[in-house]
This record gives C-alpha cells, structure tokens and sequence, in this order.
C-alpha cells in the first residue's frame, strides 16, 4: 500500500473513534434528560462506529500493515438543545464524509483496488448515516417548540423508525 495513504488510513481512525465517543456522550446526556429513544439510538451509533474503526484495522492487519491506535479527546458533556444536538451529529458525520472521499480519491490514484473495494462500503454508510441525521432533524424541525412533540420523536427513535437509522448497508 501506498505510504501516505496506510497513514491516511490510521489518521482516519482518529474521526472513527471520536465519532463513537461523541455519540456516547449524547446517549448519556439524552438519558439523563429523559429521552430514552433518542439515548438508545446514540449508543447504537456509538457501536456502529467502533465497527466502523475496526473494519478498517481488519484491512490494515489483512495486509500485514501496522496499525496506530489515537488519543480520543474528551467530547461534550452537555449541549444547549436537542436540535443542536442533533446538528453536532450532522457535523460530525460531514467530517467523516469527506475523509472517506479524500481517502478513496487517494485509493484510486494509487491504484489500490482493495482498499478502494474497502472504502466503497463506507461512502455507502456514509449515505445512510447522514440520510438518517437529515430525517431526525426534520422530525425535529416539525415537532418545533412542543414537549409533547418530542416525546412523539423519542418513541419513534426507540422503535427505529427513523429512515436508514439502525441499519448497516450490506458487507
Ligand atoms: Fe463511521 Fe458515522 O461514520
């Protein structure tokens, strides 16, 4: 594998893990605020993202290529609103996107099929995941100002009917 993009790789690690850590964060401040659905959702995602980092260190160790662990730093502990913190989510998944895309542009420019082959699954969930956000946000939009409205959101969130919420795309 080209030099720069086995560093690109692990560098990427860092948004991977910090994406988990983020969403573990939120799951803790929606449970301490009463909105159990929006907090199991976030714990999934949380989950969701661990597999994401090891996905990519399997392709690393697949290759016999050397894996570097980062320093995670500490995430919010607290957000102002539930729609600010919905939007945190988006930024950070729009992070996340554009490394993927600058990571399969490096792929292909070095003709690393596998790793490119890798990456397509990611621009894939990276789709859904940012797809799933928009909805969350736009149920937020609808439910405005409401307490009860929000409490409506929440249940939808514990059922997982948020569109593309608690799915993976396929291996
Ligand atoms: Fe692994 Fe949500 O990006």
């Amino acid at each position: 594998m080209n030099e720069d993009l086995h560093r690109a790789l692990n560098e990427h690690l860092t948004l991977e893990f910090a994406a988990a850590h983020h969403y573990l964060a939120l799951s803790i401040w929606f449970e301490l605020n009463d909105l159990p659905g929006f907090a199991s959702w976030m714990k999934q995602q949380s989950q969701d993202e661990l597999g994401h980092a090891q996905r990519i260190i399997d392709h690393l160790l697949e290759r016999d290529l050397e894996v570097t662990l980062p320093a995670i730093e500490s995430p919010p502990t607290s957000w102002p609103s539930t729609v600010e913190a919905v939007q945190s989510v988006m930024q950070s998944e729009q992070r996340v996107t554009r490394s993927i895309d600058r990571l399969q542009e490096k792929a292909t420019r070095t003709g690393d099929r596998a790793a490119s082959l890798m990456l397509d699954w990611f621009v894939a969930e990276q789709v859904e995941e940012e797809n799933a956000v928009r909805a969350l946000l736009g149920r937020l939009r609808l439910a405005g100002d409401s307490s009860l409205g929000l409490l409506i959101v929440d249940q939808e969130m514990a059922k997982g009917s948020i569109p593309g919420a608690m799915e993976e795309p396929e291996p």
